[in-house]
């Protein structure tokens, strides 16, 4: 186990090395430092004999065929792509702590009563087309045309990005359809404080939190900044400005909702011309879907009284919505049982990131592991889990395969 931890650590460091950014981590949908990532993990999963594939749309898979190869695979996985500056350990980790599990059990001399797929998955983050969970839509058969057709911060949709790559208009020969896999597990760092609040090194997820993703803009009128009164002024930005700190003051004043404005992008942009249209993207969550649903309609009404007392037109778009997602009853179970084999604990605990499982959920069970991370800090360079703890995260998914039935 310490030569494999190693391996995994040197993995991870390596991996955390693969940006587009020189000064900072950074990988995008179908990015060069995505696809060197892919070609990395490719490569590790050739090494332990995976039969190995690379989708049209970044995302790579390696197919173990164990004892029985015509029975239904278990999808073990995570995301190749990070947020911009971000720490090495979110998404990654999985990846590695899969390889690292699967590689100790062919060390144990155990082949699996059923295949496994390992997928690293090109997109969950949602960064280039502020739109998520792309890699594991597309296995799944999920992605409609509207999200093919959203544009990157250069103009250019999905599909044409696609195209250009030289690929065919359909993002993945994979479809994973529902009842064709027995489950999809994934291992990720917790990104909350709960695991250092019990001083435990991982636990097992319930479930995962829903998400409302927006993207709002309001137009007023360009006009002189040294030469229009301020009465005559219909200026989007300080209409912005009032609506987040609305969406700041909702979440504050109601426990469980969490509310980010992370982007904002203000026209014609220029210090001595005032903002015709300001645009933000609102991320929107909540752990009760009906909650979140009742509260994003009135923080609506209340951006719509803002706008217009400011007589700013208001578009209000909804561009991504998904509801919780809860874990499968037995995976979480057999998860539980590999947890106390190796902590003693057999924690659960919900999960305000979203995840791949997501997605997968809509055709297969889903279940996740959960590792502390320092702090809970995460979306940050600074992001850290100890070597220990990922020793016990990977030690938890080794029993677990092995304990999993034909
Ligand atoms: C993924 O990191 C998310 O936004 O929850
Ligand atoms: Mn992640
Ligand atoms: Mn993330």
């Amino acid at each position: 186990m310490g030569l494999m931890l190693n391996r995994a650590l040197e993995r991870l460091d390596f991996l955390g090395h693969i940006s587009d950014n020189p000064c900072y981590l950074v990988r995008t949908y179908l990015s060069p430092a995505n696809r060197r990532a892919a070609g990395c993990l490719l490569g590790w999963m050739a090494e332990l004999g995976m039969q190995t594939q690379h989708l049209p749309d970044g995302t790579v898979r390696g197919v173990l065929p164990g004892a029985a190869p015509e029975a239904k695979p278990l999808l073990l996985g995570s995301h190749l792509d990070t947020v911009t500056n971000a720490g090495k350990y979110d998404g990654a980790l999985g990846l590695i702590a899969a390889l690292a599990a699967l590689e100790e059990l062919r060390d144990q001399g155990i082949q699996l009563p059923f295949p496994v797929h390992l997928l690293g998955f090109s997109d969950e983050e949602g960064v280039r087309f502020q739109t998520t969970y792309l890699g594991s839509r597309g296995v799944t058969g999920q992605l409609d045309l509207e999200t093919r057709a959203r544009l990157d911060a250069a103009g250019q949709s999905q599909s044409l990005v696609l195209a250009t790559e030289g690929w065919h208009e359909d993002a993945s020969n994979i479809h994973y359809v529902a009842g064709s896999v027995r489950g999809y597990v994934e291992l990720h760092i917790e990104q909350g404080r709960s695991l250092e609040e019990f001083d435990e090194a991982a636990c097992v997820v319930s479930g995962i939190n829903g998400q409302s993703r927006l993207l709002v803009t309001l137009t007023g009128r360009a006009d002189h900044a040294g030469t229009t009164p301020m009465e005559f002024r219909r200026d989007s930005l300080t209409g912005a400005a009032e609506a987040i700190l609305a969406t700041e003051k909702l979440a504050r004043d109601h426990p469980g909702l969490v509310a980010t404005v992370g982007k904002i992008e203000v026209l014609p942009g220029g210090s001595n011309s005032i903002p015709e249209v300001t645009s933000f993207t609102l991320d929107f969550r909540h752990a009760v879907d009906a909650e979140r649903v009742r509260l994003l309609k009135a923080l609506e009404n209340s951006v719509r009284k803002i706008t217009a007392s400011r007589e700013l037109e208001l578009n209000w778009q909804l561009v991504q919505e998904n509801d919780a997602v809860v874990c499968d009853a037995e995976l979480a179970r057999n998860l539980c049982d590999a947890l106390e084999r190796v902590t003693g604990s057999r924690r659960q605990l919900a999960s305000g990131a979203g995840h791949d499982g997501v997605a997968i959920s809509k055709v297969a069970p889903i279940g996740m592991i959960f590792v502390r991370c320092r702090g809970g800090l995460s979306h940050h360079p600074d992001e850290y889990v100890s070597p220990a703890d990922i020793g016990v995260g990977i030690r938890v998914l080794v029993e677990f395969l092995k304990s999993l039935p034909a």
